[in-house]
């Protein structure tokens, strides 16, 4: 039976029901929410329970739990996660990106694996698109850049491709011209930037947990990027992540981390070659 819509009055959420939901959350996403984070949950688990015209927290977890599909698994995990990113985001990564690429051209490889961990909404794998582009050229090589990303939500606009003019800021006039097709919106005005095919066509989405490895790919990855999401997790699931990247990696394959992680305390052969930038031995 379809819960009731309308005006709503939620019910505030209790000490052990916000244990109950960071336990469920944990467990479905390697996320840790830490005590002190009691509003910020609440205020998102709120948007999911208007949503689904639940005004009690507990009778909306037991809804999520109970939901076969998944479906609610995900929206709740959307409305908690922080999506925030934008194109060329640490910039020093896209500059070591183009060294490393240019190296390996000038050796004569021909095949590249990037795997970008935390995709998001799509500005930072058409980032290491675009530098892979500028460095070894259309249809020179055999490129495929895996965005992965545990929220669909953002995966569809990773998909899409479309981006406002806010979010173009980084993205350089000459990179406009070559890599996005620019058009108004004849309704509202508003200026859309498209990726071209050209740029689109090198990556490949996929919804993956980053929490629950083993995961799929059979590698070797060239470059991995990890950015900005390891900060969710605690040390237990970052080790997990860190050890499977490591499997993935080719030697002499790169790891970047978000310049405010690292991978103190975790027992890795990866060698740390400059800030958030990790290398597999080889
Ligand atoms: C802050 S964004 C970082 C985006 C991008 N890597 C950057 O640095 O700009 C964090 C992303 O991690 C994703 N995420 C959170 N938990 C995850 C998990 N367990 N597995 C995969 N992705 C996850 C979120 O959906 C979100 O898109």
């Amino acid at each position: 039976m379809d819960p009731p819509r309308g005006a709503l009055t939620l019910k505030e959420m209790d000490p052990k029901t916000f244990r109950a939901f960071c336990d469920f959350i944990y467990e479905q996403s390697g996320i840790t929410l830490k005590e002190g984070k009691e509003s910020l949950v609440s205020a998102r688990i709120a948007k999911r329970m208007r949503a689904n015209g639940i005004v009690d927290p507990r009778a909306y977890l037991e809804f999520v739990m109970a939901d076969r599909s998944g479906r609610e698994l995900v929206e709740m995990i959307d409305a908690i996660s922080t999506n925030l990113t934008f194109f060329f985001r640490e910039e020093a990564h896209f500059d070591m990106l183009r060294g490393v690429l240019s190296g390996w051209r000038d050796q004569g490889q021909l095949t590249y694996r990037i795997w970008c961990a935390a995709a998001s909404t799509g500005e930072e794998p058409y980032s290491i698109a675009m530098t892979v582009l500028d460095v070894l050229g259309e249809g020179a090589t055999d490129t495929r850049i895996l965005a992965t990303d545990i929220s669909t939500r953002v995966l569809k606009t990773c998909t899409e491709g479309v981006y406002g003019e806010n979010r173009m800021r980084n993205v350089s006039a000459g990179y406009r011209q070559r890599f996005f097709e620019r058009n108004k919106d004849r309704a509202t005005g508003e200026v859309r930037y498209t990726v071209k095919p050209s740029l689109r066509e090198l990556v490949f989405f996929k919804r993956l947990n980053l929490s629950t490895p083993p995961f799929p790919m059979r590698g070797p990855m060239d470059v991995v990027f990890c950015r900005n999401v390891m900060i969710y997790f605690d040390q237990r699931v970052r080790a997990n992540l860190v050890n499977e990247i490591y499997r993935l990696l080719k030697p002499g394959g790169y790891l970047m981390v978000g310049h405010s992680e690292s991978l103190a305390g975790i027992a890795t052969p990866l060698e740390r070659v400059c800030p958030a930038t990790y290398i597999k031995p080889g």
